[in-house]
């Protein structure tokens, strides 16, 4: 018996096939249900008990040959020129590709971004740990102004001249420092505040920030541009600018789009209005620009800041704005078919 193992054995070593029926064949006879190995198998029981050890070694080697056997030839094949030709199996299904998907929040940026850059506004950047003055005070908020309440900042360490920005409009202050007018660029980026974490607000979030400076600039060159914006983004062509207070911006405004009241859920994220609120904005402070080394006399101009989160979460009606830091595979999914 050990014999005809040790000549099957023999056999498959020796086995060549060129074709894929070919190793095919050879696979069903040696390791098939009903192939040649099963059959040494269901012999083993009645195999005297001195001769199971040799026995069982020597079926266990031809079960391994045969096996390798199958594969090498396989990989031949594959391998082989003939097979392959040059673009290989042109019938075989194409490899499922698992495309990647972008993070809302970068969609949403990248939305805005492509918005602005069509009416010539180009994207700046600045650092995320900033100085008190790119922060505040060349922003028209000195040292104990009341207004640095708004934003709940975190300062680092013990040096209260360095702090995580609150807002993009640090980033202006730099451009403008660095560029002379005229100026139209947005500033993209994350920002940090102090606040308690809940559906609706994050300690971490995200804004794109706007400037335009130039000569003659004013409030309704402004409000063109925000229309412009929320028709683009939204599709959406009625905005109302509502007074507003910011200490860089005189004088400064809440925009509000009239979102429409069609649906319930229209109703309940406009609370009944119709109208979301969706920015800030205002025409620069003179006292800014001066603080930027740009002459007010000469130039003026406006600027806007929005949340990318509060956004995203409109056009995505994403309830709570927890979800875009959890990094869930199962909702980051969902945006696959986004750009
Ligand atoms: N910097 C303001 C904020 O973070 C937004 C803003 C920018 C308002 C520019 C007016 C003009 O809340």
């Amino acid at each position: 018996m050990i014999d005809k193992i040790k000549g099957h054995i023999a056999d498959v070593e020796s086995f060549n096939a060129k074709t894929k029926d070919e190793i095919e064949a050879f696979r069903i006879k040696y390791l098939g249900k009903k192939g040649i190995l099963n059959e040494f198998f269901a012999e083993f029981k009645n195999v005297p008990n001195e001769e199971k050890k040799a026995f069982g070694q020597a079926i266990n080697e031809l079960k391994t040959s045969a096996q390798q056997k199958v594969n090498v030839l396989k990989e031949e094949l594959e391998n082989s020129q003939e097979e392959k030709g040059i673009y290989g199996d042109l019938t075989r299904p194409a490899e499922p590709v698992e495309i990647g998907s972008r993070h809302p929040i970068s969609i949403v940026k990248n939305q805005i971004t492509e918005i602005f850059s069509n009416i010539g506004f180009n994207v700046s950047e600045g650092p995320e740990m900033e100085d008190d003055w790119h922060n505040f005070t060349a922003l028209n908020l000195p040292e104990y102004h009341p207004a640095r309440d708004m934003q709940d900042t975190f300062f680092i360490q013990t040096d209260p001249d360095i702090l995580l920005r609150t807002h993009t409009s640090s980033v202006q202050v730099r451009y403008m420092e660095e560029n002379k007018p005229p100026i139209r660029t947005i500033s993209p980026g994350r920002v940090f505040r102090n606040e308690a974490i809940s559906a609706r607000s994050h300690c971490i979030f995200h804004q794109v920030e706007g400037l335009y400076i130039d000569k003659d600039v004013s409030f309704a060159d402004m409000k063109q541009t925000i229309l412009y914006f929320t028709k683009q983004l939204f599709g959406k062509s009625k905005i109302r600018l509502r007074p507003s207070y910011f200490p860089f911006t005189e004088p400064s405004a809440e925009v509000d789009v009239y979102w429409g009241l069609e649906t319930e859920t229209d109703y309940r994220i406009t609370k009944g209005t119709g109208w979301l609120e969706i920015m800030g904005c205002g025409m620069v402070d003179p006292n800014v620009l001066r603080n930027c080394n740009i002459d007010p006399q000469e130039y003026s101009g406006f600027a806007f800041g929005m949340g990318i989160e509060r956004i995203a979460m409109l056009l995505y009606q994403i309830e709570d704005i927890r979800m875009f830091y959890e990094n869930d595979l199962r909702f980051l999914e969902q945006f696959k078919s986004a750009l």
